[in-house]
C-alpha cells in the first residue's frame, strides 16, 4: 500500500540515525501522508521495512496524537483550549468553529473536508486564540493565530478554496508563518542577545547570520581544549531552561570519563503550557542554536546531536533542516568541521504530539522509536541515555546561551542576574495581560516590572488574582508576591518554581474552579498511562472538578482532592505526576473559600448531606462503586 517513493523516503530516513529504529515516527509520518491516516496494512508494511513485529508499530502509532489510527478529514483543525488560550477566549473560538462546520470537537464534517478537535498548548499562547491546521495527505501545516470569529471564517474559506486541489507535496510547513516573528517580544536595554536578530529580514539564513558575526564562537570553541569550553560554561553558571534549572556545565561534568560514543540531545519539545520561547529561536534564528550545538558538542566530545522538536512545529522543523544544510555546505557541520579533526552530524527529529516527551527520559525512549514512556532514574542520561550511551539533554534556550558564553566569556555572563541564577533569560508572558509575549530580561527582574513595565499591565486594568510563574505545572502564587525577582531561588522562596519560564497571569473575574478543571483536563489527557497514580488519579481529579463545575460538588470533594493529590505527588513514576497536581494543590490552598462558595451556590443537593458521592465507574473491572475514596 505504500508507494515506491514513500518506501525510498523511509529507507533514507532510517539511514540518518545510528540505529534505524529511531526513524520509526518520521517513517509513520511518511506512511500517513499516503492515505491521510494509518490503516493496519500501512503499519504492517512499515514493520516489514524496519524488520520488527507489527505489534510494535501499532503500539507506537497508537501513542502519539499526530499519528491517526482512524480516517480524518482532508484538513485537521486543532483548536488550542489549554489555560493560557482559555484566558484569551479559545472556548468561544471552538464554539464558533463547531457552529460553522456543524460538527462537535472530535468529529468530521459530512463532506469529509474537516476534522475538528481541541488540542493542548501549541506553543502559541501569546497569540491566542489560535489553531493548528494540517492537511492530512501532505506535509503541509500551519498556525492560524489571534483568531476572531471573522478571521476564523476567512481561514475556513481559504482552506475550502484549496480543498479540491492536489495536496501540496511540500516539505513540512513551507507555508507556515512568514515575515517577522509572530508574537510580541521585548528585552531589557542591556540584554538583547538571544532575540536580537529575529526581526531582521532573512534572519534565518546563514548569510545574514555570518554578516552578524555568526559562527565565530563555534570556530573559537573548536580551537580551544574541549575541557576549557566545558569549564567556561560551568563557571558562567548557565542554568537549564527546560524546567529543572540544573546548571548545564555541572550536568556535562557528570559524563563518565572515556565512555564513547556520547550524544547531545536538544529538547525542543516545548509543550509546557505557557511556554513558547524556543519556537522563536528555531523559526527565526536557527543558526544561533546550531552554533550553540557545535560549542556544546565539542565540549562534551559528541559527534551526533539530535534536535527533538515537537511535531506541530512544522515551520521550525523546516527552518532547522534548511539551516543544517546551509551549515554543512559551509563546512560548519559534517566532516572535519572548521578544518579540525572533529566530525559532527545534527539530526532534527520530529515528535508526534505527546507532552510527556518533554520529560528527558521519555524523550529518549521516543527518540529510540518507541512510545514515549519515561525511564527509571538512576541511571541518569549522562551515564546511560540514548542507546544506553552517555547523553546530555539540554533545552534549546540553554544551548543558545552557550553560544554567547563562548563568545564573551563566563565573567561577562555573570554580570547579570544573581549569584545562583546568573545571566539573563527568556520568559514567556501569557494570560490576561496587555502585551503577552517573550521578554529577554536579566534574572532578578521582578514580576511587577515584567507585567506592568514590559507588558503594559493587565487587560482592562483588572486586579491580578493569581500568577503561575513557571508553566502550568507550577504552583500558583498570589499578587502579594509581585515584587519577587524572576530567578530560581526567589520564585522558590515565594512558594513556587520558575520551571520553564512560562508566566501566566490570571485576573479577578476569572473562575479558579474553571482554571483548575482545565488544568487537570490537560494532565488527564497527556498522562502517558505508565503508572497508576498518575493515569487514574489525573482522570479522577478532572472528573471531580467537572462535577463541581457542573453544580454537583460537595465540600467533602475538596479534602478528598487534597488527599488524592498527595498520593499522585508522592507515588508517581516520573515528574509528570507531581507536576500534574502542584497547581491544583496550590489552588485548593490559596482559593479554598472560592471553591467552597462555588459549591454552596451551585450544588442543589447541599441541603441533603446524606446523598452519597456519585457512583464511580471503574473501566477495568466494569464495577460501579460508591464513595470509593472514603477512608
Ligand atoms: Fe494555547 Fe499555549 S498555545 S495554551
Amino acid at each position: 500500500m505504500l508507494s515506491d517513493s514513500a518506501r525510498s523516503e523511509i529507507q533514507a530516513l532510517m539511514a540518518r540515525y545510528p540505529k534505524p529504529r529511531s526513524a520509526l515516527v518520521p517513517a509513520l509520518y511518511v506512511a500517513q501522508r499516503e492515505a491521510g491516516w494509518l490503516p493496519n496494512e500501512a503499519l504492517d508494511e512499515v514493520a516489514g521495512l524496519f524488520d520488527i513485529e507489527p505489534m510494535e508499530v501499532y503500539a507506537v502509532a497508537g501513542f502519539y496524537n499526530m499519528l491517526y489510527k482512524e480516517p480524518h478529514g482532508k484538513f485537521h483543525i486543532e483548536v488550542c483550549t489549554n489555560v493560557p488560550c482559555m484566558l484569551r477566549g479559545s472556548e468561544k473560538l471552538a464554539e464558533h468553529l463547531q457552529e460553522r462546520l456543524g460538527v462537535k470537537l472530535g468529529e468530521t464534517t459530512a463532506d469529509g473536508n474537516f476534522t475538528l478537535d481541541h488540542m493542548e498548548c501549541l506553543g502559541s499562547c501569546a497569540t491566542a486564540p489560535m489553531c493548528f491546521v494540517r492537511r492530512t495527505q501532505s506535509n503541509w501545516g500551519r498556525y492560524y493565530e489571534n483568531l476572531s470569529p471573522e478571521t476564523a471564517d476567512a481561514m475556513l474559506d481559504e482552506l475550502l478554496a484549496t480543498v479540491e486541489e492536489p495536496a501540496p507535496d511540500l516539505p513540512m510547513s513551507r507555508l507556515g508563518p512568514e515575515g517577522a516573528a509572530p508574537y510580541h517580544h521585548d528585552h531589557h536595554p542591556d540584554t538583547n542577545f538571544l532575540l536580537k536578530r529575529i526581526d531582521q529580514p532573512d534572519s534565518h539564513l546563514i548569510d545574514t547570520y555570518l554578516a552578524d558575526g555568526g559562527y565565530q564562537a563555534a570556530r573559537k570553541a573548536v580551537g580551544m581544549p574541549a575541557q576549557e569550553v566545558l569549564d567556561m560554561v560551568k563557571t558562567a553558571g548557565v542554568r537549564g531552561r527546560g524546567g529543572a534549572g540544573f546548571p548545564a556545565g555541572m550536568k556535562w561534568s557528570f559524563l563518565p570519563k572515556d565512555v564513547y560514543p556520547r550524544y547531545l540531545v536538544v529538547n525542543c519539545d516545548e509543550s509546557e503550557p505557557g511556554t513558547f520561547k524556543d519556537r522563536l529561536i528555531v523559526e527565526y534564528d536557527p543558526h544561533q542554536l546550531l552554533e550553540g550545538i557545535i560549542c556544546a558538542s565539542w565540549a562534551i566530545q559528541a559527534h551526533y546531536a539530535f534536535i527533538y522538536i515537537r511535531g506541530e512545529y512544522m515551520f521550525g522543523f523546516q527552518r532547522l533542516q534548511d539551516a543544517i544544510a546551509e551549515a554543512k555546505a559551509h563546512g560548519f557541520l559534517g566532516k572535519n568541521i572548521f578544518g579540525a579533526d572533529f566530525d559532527l552530524e545534527v539530526v532534527v527529529h520530529p515528535g508526534a504530539g505527546a507532552y510527556i516527551c518533554g520529560e528527558e527520559t521519555a524523550l529518549l525512549t521516543s527518540l529510540e522509536g518507541n512510545r514515549g514512556h519515561p525511564r527509571l532514574k538512576p541511571p541518569f542520561p549522562a551515564v546511560a541515555g540514548l542507546y544506553s550511551k552517555p547523553t546530555i539533554i539540554n533545552n534549546v534556550e540553554t544551548i543558545s546561551h552557550v553560544r554567547h558564553v563562548v563568545e564573551h566569556g563566563a565573567e561577562w555572563y555573570r554580570q547579570w542576574g544573581t549569584e545562583k541564577s546568573p545571566g539573563f533569560q527568556l520568559v514567556c508572558l501569557s494570560g490576561e495581560v496587555r502585551k503577552p509575549g517573550v521578554y529577554e530580561i536579566p534574572y532578578g527582574t521582578t514580576l511587577r516590572q515584567l507585567i506592568f513595565e514590559y507588558a503594559g499591565g493587565t487587560e482592562g486594568d483588572r486586579p491580578i488574582k493569581s500568577i503561575i510563574p513557571g508553566g502550568l505545572s507550577m504552583p500558583h502564587i498570589l499578587p502579594d508576591k509581585l515584587d519577587t525577582g524572576i530567578d530560581f531561588e526567589s520564585i522558590a522562596g515565594a512558594g513556587s518554581m520558575l520551571g520553564s519560564g512560562g508566566i501566566i497571569v490570571i485576573c479577578e473575574g476569572t473562575s479558579i474552579v474553571s482554571v483548575a478543571r482545565r488544568t487537570l483536563g490537560f494532565y488527564r489527557e497527556e498522562s502517558c498511562g505508565k503508572c497508576t497514580p498518575c493515569r487514574e488519579g489525573s482522570g479522577w481529579m478532572e472528573t471531580t472538578l467537572e462535577r463541581i463545575e457542573d453544580g454537583g460538588g460537595t465540600p467533602a470533594d475538596l479534602d478528598r482532592m487534597v488527599r488524592i493529590t498527595k498520593y499522585i505527588d508522592q507515588q508517581s513514576f516520573c515528574p509528570f505526576g507531581p507536576a500534574s497536581v502542584w497547581g491544583l494543590q496550590s489552588m485548593l490552598r490559596l482559593f479554598r473559600p472560592e471553591f467552597e462558595a462555588f459549591i454552596a451556590e451551585t450544588n442543589p443537593y447541599e441541603a441533603k448531606p446524606d446523598i452519597p458521592v456519585r457512583p464511580i465507574y471503574r473501566p477495568y473491572t466494569g464495577k460501579i462503586v460508591e464513595n470509593v475514596l472514603d477512608d
